[in-house]
């Protein structure tokens, strides 16, 4: 889908990112786990397009007719609604300035799966954080994104809510065959949702390890295995040594 090729951030004489290289495969979960300040943000915003590279490159596949710009959806840690547009008029705004002639439709079918569909009316601060995210994630998928990035977007949430989102969340990816690059510092939030686990280290930040999570979903945090995985990137995350 996307390859990040050797890339390279620094801020003035301020290196962020170093050497960063990694795949993002179509139709998996691509999560990114490293501590604050390792670059995570840096590197999503890269990717979307709102920051250029110091050095290195980002490379779309093209598909069957040569075009390579990416249709995009983003999800940040905050919700970043308009306050003066309710639910539907938020997730609506997700088609972009140009509108979109199935959009009430379409806008409607999404409300249903992310289940604020008796809530379209309300307005942003009428909403939890729970389901303030959750419109920002319809805002996302409404756009179809043929990949979808998200920055700690749970993060802001208590532990139950941010647990049910994630469910949630692979729920609308199985739904959607949607292919996602999922930053967080959150080792079982990682655990939970990944195919593939990077982890950034350091300052500036490099890839220092990569897992493969081969545990079937739906996931149990209670699982064995799960917690096997839990233990082993916090391992990579604090100690470096381990494989
Ligand atoms: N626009 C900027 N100018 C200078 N330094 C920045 C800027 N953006 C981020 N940084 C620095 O880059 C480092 C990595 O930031 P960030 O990518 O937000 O990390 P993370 O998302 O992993 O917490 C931080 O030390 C931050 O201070
Ligand atoms: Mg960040």
């Amino acid at each position: 889908m996307v390859t990040i090729d050797r890339i390279t951030k620094a801020y003035g004489s301020s290196s962020v990112i170093a050497d960063l290289r990694l795949s993002i495969e179509p139709q998996q979960v691509t999560v990114m786990v490293g501590t604050t300040g390792s670059g995570k943000s840096t590197l999503l915003r890269i990717l979307a397009g709102l920051e250029r590279p110091t050095s290195g490159e980002i490379r779309w596949d093209s598909d069957h007719r040569g075009i390579v710009r990416p249709n995009l959806g983003i999800v940040f840690q905050e919700p970043r609604l308009m306050p003066w547009l309710n639910v539907r008029q938020n997730v609506e705004f997700g088609f972009g300035p140009a509108g979109h002639r199935r959009s009430a439709e379409l806008a409607d079918e999404i409300l249903e799966q992310v289940g604020l569909e008796s809530f379209s009316d309300y307005y942003p601060r009428q909403l939890s954080g729970g389901m303030a995210q959750r419109v920002a994630i319809a805002r996302a998928l409404v756009r179809k994104p043929s990949l979808l990035l998200l920055d700690e977007p749970f993060s802001a949430l208590d532990a139950l809510t941010r647990s049910r989102l994630q469910d949630h969340l692979m729920e609308l990816f199985a739904r959607h065959s949607l292919t996602m690059f999922f930053v967080t510092h959150d080792i079982e939030e990682a655990v939970a949702l990944s195919d593939t686990i990077v982890v950034i280290k350091g300052r500036p930040g490099q890839i220092q390890h990569r897992f493969r999570i081969d545990l079937p979903r739906p996931r149990s945090r209670q699982d064995p295995a799960f917690m096997v995985w839990k233990e082993r990137v916090l391992a990579a995350l604090t100690n470096g040594d381990s494989p």
